[in-house]
């Protein structure tokens, strides 16, 4: 059986620079196994890298991509930088968090769904993107947030 230190070594092989470099891909693996990263995730991936707990924090900490917390088995995360800002993204926010009962950063009671409010997810030309687990969606409207919403297990 293949644990999670060998697949973490079989990335390193990739990155000849050093451990360092393979930072992303595992803390990626660590999120795909756990669902996101405790402190025992990225306790576990440091060892594997030979690196310290703080620098793979610090990492996970700086890419939205990372989960610190336990999220919902959907997630809904909104660009909220310039463009899309300029293009209503608040709204689209305010519209979703009122079609899902939380705000920003929460999880639904019933762990259903987390709503949470991103950095640029690269389709800037294309405001607001909001991305579906982890589909995007583009040109979203505050008026599309409840259809997306019901669509979530379609
Ligand atoms: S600013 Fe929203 S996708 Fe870039």
């Amino acid at each position: 059986m293949t644990t999670f230190f060998d697949e973490v070594q079989e990335i390193r092989k990739r990155y000849p620079a050093g451990a360092r470099s393979a930072t992303l891909p595992a803390l990626r693996l660590a999120q795909e196994k756990h669902g996101w990263l405790s402190r025992e995730a990225i306790e576990e991936t440091a060892d594997a890298l030979e690196v310290t707990p703080a620098f793979c924090y610090s990492v996970a900490s700086f890419y939205d991509m990372f989960h610190l917390e336990p999220v919902g088995r959907h997630t809904i995360e909104i660009c909220t930088n310039l463009p899309c800002a300029l293009c209503g993204a608040q709204k689209v926010v305010e519209a979703f968090e009122s079609a899902l009962g939380i705000s920003a950063g929460e999880t639904t009671a019933d762990g259903e769904v987390t709503l949470r409010a991103v950095e640029c997810l690269g389709g800037c030309g294309y405001a607001t993107v909001v991305a579906v687990d982890h589909r995007y969606r583009q040109n979203v409207k505050a008026e599309d947030a409840a259809e997306i919403v019901e669509g979530l297990d379609a």
